[in-house]
């Protein structure tokens, strides 16, 4: 089924009149394109140079390199100027019971003052921050007021445990932390300066830690160290000035091997990808109301709630809550309230409402609404339909954008006024995007119709530049496998219209709920407890979820706990380890796990167990011990 592209299309910022030229230059000379594009924003110097990058090793990724600029001067001070009483930021509580506009003009008077908060707790320029926090405006504020002093911030998900928090502010050398005295999600309250507390007892490099509070409840803070933010609004602090190469900041994402690793987005090339795509790919327009339900945590509330929308002087709407909490109409009801008509969200939120019911609908008109996004897996063709005939009632254009937080911003997207169509692919690459598939041996596959692995052959200006502090990292896990390219770690097809479909990822990193987790990062957090000597996970369709985690385990000889007891211990490890969004939805105690006779577990036989597709499981009789496939597959059977 194709839906085609509005027949209005030419109210579109990108529309057929436009599109080809653009296509042509960026295609034909993507530097001088680059550069251009560069002008969107205010340089202190503009650049004379353009893209500067090698995929083969050494790698090298440069964009800007010669330009100067602010990036909070760039999102702030420029609207303030302009249009001081323009909204930045409407902000909702989780309750729904507080909305607060907050204007340009205030917007800067707040990212001065915690700009001045941090420098008096001695933050300097290129120090790590780490922010720990809700989705509340401080957040915001705090992540502007470190790009406005120069300072990299690495914003930890306040989903995360202690543990993944501790790992974080170690890997960056962070000597600051910003956190709130709790956050309230779907009216639970989280304990983030607890948390906090109970990071900090393993990693003693931190010596300030800036709490806002933003409930009610006193925490106990520690002399010297903890500090409660209490802003001043009367120091100005003048936006340093800021390479384009300076980082902007860390975002940490899994990743097949080992601890996740320190995703580095540097400045004028990031800020200029992440405002251009948000403008064009959402057709955001000056009087837009905008909302992407992302957290700020994670790459797409960097670059879709913040810092794009900001650096269009566009209004962002940022929520505290959950989509179905106090019920499943809460999105709904705050589009209608906010006239909001450009939404976007994830396949996992969709098919969660979807499944709620359509009576969640009929209270609202959703009539503000003219653009809908979505991000963060595959969506299903049922879940598209729902969300384009549904939510949007056939008047909006779904955008499906394809990226990663190794991107910076969306690669891969239809552009509303420009692109047909279809549910459950992602289109066509963005403007001096260049997308390849290929297949094992790293042929490009040139025809149409093929299935291979998505890999890009030239850079762009948001790409990550490297893994912080292990360049080495960056080459092995990006651009070894295939020199020469950047490999995604996607699968995807492309049909005979040159339409790409992504098919999930082809390495060992699971989506669950649009969440990157890596599968080795939980069995080493499972095998932690001395009951368990040893695990494997895989992933398994889940018609909410997208992916659920399915674990095999062995239990050590010596362990008196029942089956219960240890998948209890194993769920509870693996939450306070790395967090609550890595709990297992099924456990397995099992004897033995396929392996190689070289002792390499074979995850793909578990795969087609956890699919239930037992006839795709193939010869085992290499296995060292072949006879464990049965009993495996007998155990989960029980269950079934
Ligand atoms: O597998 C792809 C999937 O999410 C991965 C990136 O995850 P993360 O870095 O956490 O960033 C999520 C937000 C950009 C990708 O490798 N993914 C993301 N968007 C899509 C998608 N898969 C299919 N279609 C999408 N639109």
């Amino acid at each position: 089924m194709i839906y085609p592209k509005p027949a209005d299309g030419q109210s579109y910022l990108i529309n057929s009149n436009n599109y080809r030229q653009l296509h042509q230059v960026a295609e034909v000379e993507p530097n001088a394109f680059w550069l251009d594009m560069a002008k969107r924003l205010d340089w202190m110097q503009f650049p004379t140079k353009s893209g500067n990058w090698q995929f083969q090793k050494p790698v090298s990724i440069k964009w800007f390199e010669d330009g100067v600029l602010n990036i909070c001067a760039n999102c702030v001070d420029r609207h303030a100027d302009s249009t001081p009483d323009k909204t930045a930021i409407i902000w909702v509580n989780d309750q729904g019971t507080i909305t607060t506009y907050i204007s340009y003009a205030t917007l800067l008077k707040e990212v001065n003052a915690m700009a001045f908060s941090l420098q008096n707790l001695g933050v300097q320029k290129g120090d790590r921050v780490i922010i720990y926090m809700p989705m509340i405006p401080e957040i915001a504020y705090a992540m502007l007021a470190c790009a406005r002093i120069g300072a990299i911030h690495s914003v930890v998900f306040g989903g995360f445990s202690p543990e993944s928090l501790a790992g974080r502010i170690q890997d960056c050398g962070a000597k600051v932390v910003v956190t709130a005295n709790e956050g309230i999600r779907g009216g639970k309250l989280i304990p983030l300066k607890a948390n906090v507390d109970k990071a900090l007892l393993q990693v003693a490099q931190v010596k300030k830690v800036l709490v806002v509070n933003h409930t009610s409840t006193n925490v106990p803070m520690v002399e010297g160290r903890d500090v409660v933010y209490a802003p001043n609004y009367n120091q100005a602090v003048v936006p340093e000035p800021i390479n384009a190469e300076d980082p902007l900041f860390i975002l940490y994402t899994s990743g097949s091997t080992g601890k996740p690793k320190g995703v580095l987005h540097t400045s004028g090339g990031y800020l200029t990808y992440a405002s251009l795509t948000h403008q064009w790919i959402f057709d955001c327009k000056y009087d837009d109301i905008y909302w992407c339900t992302a957290d700020a945590g994670w790459i797409t509330g960097h670059s879709y709630v913040i810092y794009g929308p900001l650096a269009n002087g566009a209004t962002t709407v940022m929520f505290e809550g959950v989509p179905n909490y106090p019920n499943p109409d809460r999105l709904w009801k705050i589009i209608d309230d906010l006239k909001v008509s450009i939404f976007y969200t994830a396949p996992t939120a969709i098919r969660s409402l979807m499944q709620a019911g359509d009576e969640w609908l009929q209270t609202t008109s959703r009539q503000s609404l003219r653009v809908l996004g979505s991000v963060g897996e595959p969506i299903n063709q049922e879940a598209w339909e729902w969300y384009y005939h549904q939510v949007g009632k056939a008047q909006c254009p779904i955008v499906d954008t394809w990226w990663q937080t190794e991107t910076g911003g969306i690669l891969i997207t239809p552009l509303p006024g420009v692109h047909d169509l279809k549910p459950s692919s992602a289109t066509q690459p963005f403007f001096g995007i260049q997308p390849v598939l290929l297949d094992e041996q790293g042929h490009e596959i040139n025809d149409n119709s093929a299935e291979g692995r998505l890999a890009l052959k030239a850079s762009w200006p948001g790409q990550m530049r490297t893994v912080y502090g292990d360049h080495g990292r960056f080459e092995e896990t990006y651009f070894s496998q295939f020199p020469g390219y950047y490999f995604s770690g996607d699968g995807a097809r492309r049909d005979d219209d040159g339409d790409y479909w992504l098919t999930g990822r082809v390495d060992d990193v699971l989506n669950v709920s649009g969440h990157r987790l890596g599968t080795a990062e939980i069995e080493t957090a499972a095998t932690l407890d001395h009951s368990i000597i040893e695990t494997a996970v895989v992933g398994f369709p889940h018609a909410i979820k997208g992916e659920g985690i399915m674990v095999f385990a062995i239990s050590a000889s010596h362990t008196t706990h029942n089956l219960e007891e240890l998948k209890a211990i194993i769920k509870n490890t693996i939450r306070s380890q790395i967090g609550p969004i890595a709990s297992p939805d099924e456990i397995y105690i099992v004897k033995g796990l396929p392996k190689t006779r070289s002792g390499k577990i074979m995850r793909r036989i578990l795969r087609c167990i956890a699919r239930s597709e037992f006839e795709k499981i193939g010869d085992v009789s290499t296995l060292a011990e072949p006879s464990v496939v049965d009993h495996i597959i007998g155990i989960v059977c029980a269950k079934t």
